[in-house]
């Protein structure tokens, strides 16, 4: 939930901040911020912070409890977010969304082209342009604005949804037992799961993607590399993040190196892309062996297992590593007063889907230490993943 300026705009994009602008665009009025490096809101709750070092980048939040002061706001919090996640997946799954990025159309022609009635779709419609997230145009017709290429973007996400519900259900009883939320809801642990599953293994990828487009810009602007010849992309998923690096870095090379069946998934789209020829594709488990190289990349990979299973992982880089090479770890880091963003939110899904968790920056750096490295660098992010960089002692 975004914290709400003067202008009621919200104000938790991720970006740097430009006077005058949220979430890049024009500001009308004066947003509130909390100060650099400030670990108060403006009800006195810790909110996030600012850490030096990462120039502009602003985390805003809402705390949920702030829509606990009456009743009617807790109810319309909670049913207006459930019910606008349903729309918004069924806006999706139906084609509506899709059609209306490609031109405005009336309810009719929506109805038609989705299969729903008329009557039914144009409540749904009332729904979607009351929120916002659709717009009513000349003679009726709807039309799409930023916010509908948005809701398209995050479909992947609310897919992802289909099986973290489940896991809620379970959460009690599977926590109360020692087995993870996902194991107790989906019969399997989430990485065994994926491999019989490939659709719902497919959709994930597509939202991890999108997680990697949403800091790409991040990590470039405020986290250079060393130079380095070749980079592995550990658990690498699609090889968006090993191809958004090698764009960047041009004469280098990079290993994308994941599960067998996952890396297989890659194929096609690593083969479209210009930067192909310098992309080499290993299927393995990290738990076994994985490539030589001299930069790794580890992102959104050790919150998804406990200390000793990361261990493992850091034990098999640092055996084939060079002295010189670095390891750049990509996750979400706890800020030290907990506060209501990203990577709290990410640690209890980390709690329903796998062993792992987010981690603060002390306890990742004493991972690194057992493991057999030094932290070098740490570029923290306080709207997403931080940069931890390492380099073998
Ligand atoms: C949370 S996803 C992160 C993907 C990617 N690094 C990103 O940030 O977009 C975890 C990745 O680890 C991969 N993975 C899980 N177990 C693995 C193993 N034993 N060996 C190699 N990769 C594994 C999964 O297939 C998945 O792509």
């Amino acid at each position: 939930m975004g914290e709400r300026g003067a202008a009621g705009k919200r104000a938790d994009c991720l970006g740097p901040a430009k006077p005058g602008f949220v979430c890049g665009r024009l500001r009308p009025g004066p947003v509130e911020r909390s100060a650099p490096g400030s670990l108060r809101g403006r009800i006195g709750r810790p909110i996030g912070l600012r850490p030096r070092g990462t120039r502009g980048w602003l985390m805003t939040t809402r705390a949920i409890g702030q829509h606990f002061d009456t009743a009617d706001d807790a109810f319309n919090w909670a049913n207006g977010n459930a019910i606008g996640l349903i729309l918004i997946r069924l806006a999706n799954e139906s084609g509506i969304v899709a059609r209306l990025l490609s031109g405005p159309a009336s309810v009719a022609e929506l109805a038609r082209a989705s299969g729903l009635p008329t009557d039914k779709l144009g409540r749904i419609v009332d729904f979607l342009v009351a929120h916002e997230l659709v717009e009513a145009g000349e003679g009726g017709l709807l039309q799409a604005t930023p916010r509908t290429a948005m809701m398209h973007e995050a479909a992947s996400y609310i897919r992802t949804l289909d099986l973290t519900f489940p896991m809620g259900l379970e959460m009690l009883p599977a926590l109360r037992s020692g087995k993870t939320p996902f194991e107790a809801a989906h019969g399997q642990p989430v990485f065994s799961y994926f491999a019989s599953h490939p659709e719902q293994a497919a959709n994930f990828g597509r939202f991890m993607g999108w997680m990697t487009r949403r800091i790409e810009r991040f990590i470039f602007a405020e986290h250079p590399f060393h130079p380095f010849g070749t980079v592995a992309d550990i658990g690498g998923s699609g090889g968006d993040l090993l191809l958004a690096v090698l764009g960047h870095y041009p004469g280098t090379r990079g290993v994308l190196f994941d599960l067998p069946e996952v890396a297989e998934r890659a194929r096609p789209a690593i083969a479209a892309s210009p930067l192909a020829d310098r992309v080499e594709i290993v299927g393995g488990s990290f738990f076994d062996a994985v490539p030589a190289a001299d930069l790794y990349l580890l992102k959104q990979i050790l919150h998804d297992w406990h200390d000793d299973e990361c261990r493992r992982i850091l034990g098999r880089i640092r055996a084939v590593i060079a002295p010189e090479g670095r390891v750049a770890v990509i996750d979400h880091l706890l800020s030290d007063v907990p506060a209501p963003n990203e990577s709290l939110s990410t640690d209890i899904a980390m709690m329903l889907w796998d062993t792992g968790r987010e981690r603060k920056r002390h306890e990742m750096e004493a991972l690194l230490v057992s493991s057999g490295f030094r932290v070098d660098r740490v570029t923290a992010n306080p709207a997403g993943h931080s940069v931890v960089e390492a380099v073998p002692v």
